[in-house]
């Protein structure tokens, strides 16, 4: 059993000045060079994915990656539909999530919600397993965390897995097996632009009792 695993190789141990860089470093990636990515590199994202801790170690996680361009339009539309939705139904939640401003932006073809990424990485687990959320959540943070290291960048997309069990259409369109749900979701391409400078962040609150 102990020979199937590799060493951990102590050459390969990152100094806590670069470990730090390596985590601050971190950012949403939001222009994407219109390329699509390999599949290899797409399957060593979430090989490494696989490696985050779940609860019970459980590793409840399936993909689903769209890369057809058109189906890639298709769910963007459908995304701003939902958003339409939302504000007639719901307005005080379309407000507060910015929606009738998002729409107004996308209309104008400001922005597109899928950023017009080449892939869209998606994860379901059952949906009767308790820690899905925080499973997935922790296998997306590993996706995005190794993206640039293959020179590749991510933007979790919030709005694709929310409106997904919100909103019918996008599941006929995307469909999972059933008993599965939607958890999460992340668009993948090469960046267009790079950053130079690590981001600000608020100061941690801590009580010590
Ligand atoms: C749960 C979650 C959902 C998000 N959804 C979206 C989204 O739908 N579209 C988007 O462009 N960014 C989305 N983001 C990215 C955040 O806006 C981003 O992480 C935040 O603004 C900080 O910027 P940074 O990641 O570049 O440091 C999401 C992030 C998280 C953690």
């Amino acid at each position: 059993m102990a020979d199937e695993c590799l060493p951990i190789r102590k050459d390969f141990a990152l100094s806590p000045k670069k470990a730090e860089q390596f985590l601050r470093s971190r950012r949403s990636i939001r222009v994407f060079k219109s390329e699509p990515v390999e599949r290899s590199q797409i399957e060593r994202l979430i090989q490494i994915a696989c490696h985050a801790p779940s609860a019970k170690n459980a590793q409840p996680w399936s993909w689903v990656i769209i890369e057809d361009p058109l189906k890639l339009t298709e769910l963007d539309v459908m995304l701003v539909d939902w958003m339409r939705s939302m504000i007639q139904v719901n307005p005080e939640v379309a407000e507060s999530l910015k929606l009738p401003r998002t729409v107004r932006l996308w209309e104008k073809g400001r922005i597109k919600l899928l950023r017009n990424a080449p892939h869209l990485i998606i994860a379901h687990v059952d949906q009767t397993w308790p820690f899905g959320v925080e499973d997935t959540a922790l296998a997306l943070s590993y996706v995005e965390l190794y993206a640039p290291v293959l020179g590749l960048g991510a933007t979790w997309s919030g709005y694709f897995y929310t409106a997904y069990n919100m909103y019918p259409p996008l599941a006929q369109a995307v469909p999972v097996p059933k008993g599965r749900k939607v958890v999460g979701a992340m668009m993948v391409g090469r960046p267009k632009f790079k950053y130079y400078r690590l981001p600000k962040r608020n100061q941690p609150k801590v009580e010590w009792r």
